[in-house]
């Protein structure tokens, strides 16, 4: 244990469950030690040579002296790979059936050894074990090399495999990672874990971490993914170019696990088409009610339903619209889940009645562990239906969260989802609009890591649908399957509205039940930028709704960064103010009248965008494209933009530049190609390139796509704003409209911009006109 560990230990011993968390800790250690299978004897193997292959379906299987490999390509592109016999399934990223083959890939000898064409991908497997991954043009995109396994007697294999990218490639993804958005060289462990006090750019690993990687390099971007949920590593070092020498160093990529299938998926083409395959695999991000997209305010230690009411008083009186309030756990009786205090929040859903009539939704904190308390209802029913972790000899697994010693449900059993999701009619019952899950790494304290890791003992029994499994499997996918629960249970209790549901943790797939937030960031500028780290990180990973605590969690920030993190959370999904029980208020009144001001204006042009906004969710919810995008997603090959991780494309058409530090009054931002103007003065910028643009306290500098056109809210109305084409271009929108939730398919309308007799005009696809009134903008 390192000394920061020791001080991480302590302060939860302090301020959490006190001296109760050593004891769990040693509780947890002591099952462990009795419980977990021995590391014994072990025997390295390689593939050794390959001997024969078979064409099956979508490619074939080369058969190796002590190994086999399946390649198979899916129909949409996907490429799959699977040794010792592993295939897609059962797994817990995809969403539906592991898609068809694509019959038209076929394996067929080649002088290396065998290869799979296929429309996006070629696959060449070598002799020994090692797999090429080439664009249609021969361009290498990843070459792995022949894993390594090491096999004990009835034990899971742990196993490595190492890759090489082109030299100059840059790698995103892995989950949430504070320090991204570009991975730099370093070991990034996969293991989803609450770090216990907030976080900064140094923290690794977080709640949600990915087997994901998306790699993209001057010669094609590809996304590789390893369906394995045990506890693992990924080991980057960047690839050097050889200076004109033509000896480049490859970059390298180790993928270690400690059990679980050696499988991969593998997507290349650009981004977009990339995100399109990997999110039809693994389930488009569900569409958030509209509502989902406006500010939202929450509070540990809201007090009362006073207290609750005198909040939103406060931003209804400053006319500053909040479209929900969250209830975290202060609001249950003595922290028991799917309970409320009925002595400090008398009469919850007149309290919801009541808000919702000034339009603000309430939303309810989730704990997953349950409060070990006969008497309590869903300690006894969750004791009727068996829904339990047990330890390996039977007993029910206690751990410790808010309210004391606590029991947690195995959300891998399909049974024991349903028990679960019966519970959330007590929080519709209570007026609850949506769903905030937390704590669900999950998190049972103790003090003293690593024997006293903050989770369930390795050893604890779950049901892995049916299968059979311990929490060195279970772990990672833990959050995922309560998200499943927490999902299909609000669809069908109240089947007209779509669920809003974002959770702590999470693992490949989460998006398919909700978004996600930034968990406890710190208050601080290296906080600010992880904040936009994780968005753009989860965004690539598939996970494209998410925000963070605005003003960071833990401590009262200054009324600058205060405002800095509102201008930037206001063009991000998720966009919530939140903050620990003792770490000071975040309602914008409290930061002095200027700071109010700031917050005013980034506010009133969320607003304003919010059409836009709704526009982007449904793209994303269509396409698996996020709405906050990395500068580089139109022109990967532009390596100054790979580099670039402190500005953001928001949809095609805004490019946000967020002021990350203190004292700033201008800042540089790097430009794609194309025209981009200042929305602050109308001036015009050509990209690629660089632009200094003012950045005084009350601005966010954003730059809008030449040609681009957004649609806008002006006074309850709907307008087009539209960004003057460079001479002789045009330019696009889109609009998606429809009732703010439910299921009904939406209007899609597009738009093309051009110039016509010496003005902008705007074309409605399938009309002459836009149909909407026209704000023409920029001077071209
Ligand atoms: C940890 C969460 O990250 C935080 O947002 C929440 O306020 C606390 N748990 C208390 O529920």
């Amino acid at each position: 244990m390192d000394t920061r560990d020791l001080v991480r230990s302590l302060r939860m011993v302090g301020s959490r469950n006190g001296w109760r968390a050593v004891g769990a800790a040693w509780r947890r250690y002591r099952i462990d030690a009795r419980d977990l299978p021995r590391r014994g004897a072990e025997r390295a193997r390689v593939p050794g040579a390959a001997y024969c292959a078979e064409p099956l379906p979508g490619g074939g299987v080369v058969r190796f002296a002590q190994s086999a490999l399946r390649v198979r390509v899916a129909v949409g592109g996907a490429v799959f790979c699977g040794w010792d016999g592993a295939g897609p399934e059962p797994s817990y990223a995809l969403a539906d059936e592991c898609p068809e083959a694509d019959t038209r890939a076929v394996l067929e000898p080649d002088k290396d050894g065998w290869r799979v064409v296929s429309e996006r991908i070629t696959v060449v497997v070598f002799r020994h074990g090692a797999v090429e991954f080439r664009t249609p043009g021969g361009v290498l995109l990843r070459r792995e090399l022949p894993p390594r396994w090491w096999d004990g007697a009835g034990r899971a294999s742990r196993w490595v495999q190492r890759a090489q990218t082109p030299a100059d490639a840059a790698v995103f993804g892995l989950g949430g990672r504070a320090c991204g958005p570009g991975l730099t060289t370093g070991s990034y462990r996969l293991w989803n874990t609450d770090p216990s006090s907030a976080f900064g750019p140094g923290d690794d690993p977080l709640y949600i971490t990915m087997p994901v990687q998306l790699v993209v390099a001057d010669g094609g971007c590809h996304l590789v993914f390893h369906d394995n949920t045990w506890d693992g590593r990924v080991i980057l070092r960047e690839g050097v170019e050889g200076a004109g020498s033509g000896h480049d160093r490859p970059g390298s990529c180790e993928v270690r696990f400690d059990g679980g299938p050696l499988r991969y998926w593998v997507v290349a083409g650009s981004p977009s088409r990339v995100l399109g395959t990997w999110t039809a695999l693994t389930g488009r991000p569900a569409l958030p009610p509209r509502w989902a997209l406006g500010y939202q305010h929450a509070r540990w230690g809201f007090g009362d339903a006073q207290e609750v009411r005198r909040v939103a008083a406060g931003y209804r009186e400053r006319g500053l619209p909040v479209s929900a309030l969250h209830l975290d756990i202060d609001h249950f009786d003595g922290h028991r889940i799917f309970t409320v205090d009925n002595d400090r929040f008398p009469e919850l859903p007149g309290l919801a009645v009541e808000l919702r009539e000034h339009g603000t939704r309430l939303v309810s904190i989730v704990d997953p562990a349950v409060k070990a308390e006969p008497g309590l209802a869903a300690y006894d029913s969750g004791s009727a239906a068996d829904a339990f972790v047990r330890d390996a000899r039977g007993h029910v697994v206690r751990g410790l969260v808010w309210p004391g010693e606590t029991v947690f449900p195995d959300f891998t059993e399909p049974r024991v989802r349903k028990w679960w999701g019966g519970l959330y009619a007590e929080r519709l019952e209570q007026g609850f609009a949506g769903v905030w899950h937390d704590m669900n790494e999950p998190t049972s304290f103790a003090a003293f890591a690593p024997y006293g890791e903050s989770t369930l003992p390795r050893s604890a029994r779950h049901s892995l649908e049916g299968r059979g499994g311990d929490h060195r499997e279970a772990h990672n996918v833990y959050a995922l399957a309560m998200a499943r629960a927490g999902y299909e249970a609000l669809r069908e209790l109240r089947p007209r509205e779509r669920p809003f549901l974002f959770s702590r943790s999470g693992w490949a797939g989460m998006q398919r039940y909700g978004g996600t937030w930034s968990g406890d960031v710190a208050t601080g500028w290296p906080g600010l930028r992880a904040s936009l780290a994780l968005v753009l990180g989860l965004g690539l990973c598939g996970v494209p709704y998410s925000g963070p605590d605005v003003g960071g969690f833990h401590a009262m920030p200054s009324p600058e960064l205060y405002v800095r993190w509102w201008q930037l959370s206001a063009y991000l999904p998720f966009f919530r103010t939140h903050s620990a029980i003792n770490a000071g208020r975040r309602e914008p009144w409290e930061f002095g009248p200027e700071a109010e001001e700031c917050v005013r204006a980034a506010l009133a042009e969320r607003v304003r965008l919010m059409p836009y906004l709704y526009t982007l969710a449904h793209l994303a919810h269509r396409t698996g494209v996020p709405y906050v995008r990395p500068l580089w997603w139109h022109d990967p090959e532009d390596r100054k933009l790979r580099g670039a991780g402190d500005a953001f494309l928001l949809g095609d058409a805004l490019l946000v530049a967020p002021v990350l530090e203190p004292g700033a009054t201008e800042r540089a931002v790097r430009l794609p190609r194309g025209r981009w103007y200042d929305t602050a003065t109308g001036a015009f910028h050509e990209g690629p390139g660089q632009a200094l643009l003012d950045a005084p306290l009350h601005r966010t500098p954003v730059l809008a796509r030449a040609g681009s056109v957004l649609p806008v809210a002006v006074d309850g109305g709907l307008e087009l704003e539209v960004w003057a084409p460079a001479a002789g271009r045009t330019g696009t929108g889109v609009l998606i409209t429809d009732e703010g939730d439910g299921w009904a398919e939406p209007r899609v309308e597009r738009f093309t911009s051009r110039w016509r007799v010496g003005a902008v005009a705007v074309e409605r696809e399938g009309a002459d006109e836009a149909g909407y009134v026209l704000r023409v903008r920029g001077d071209a």
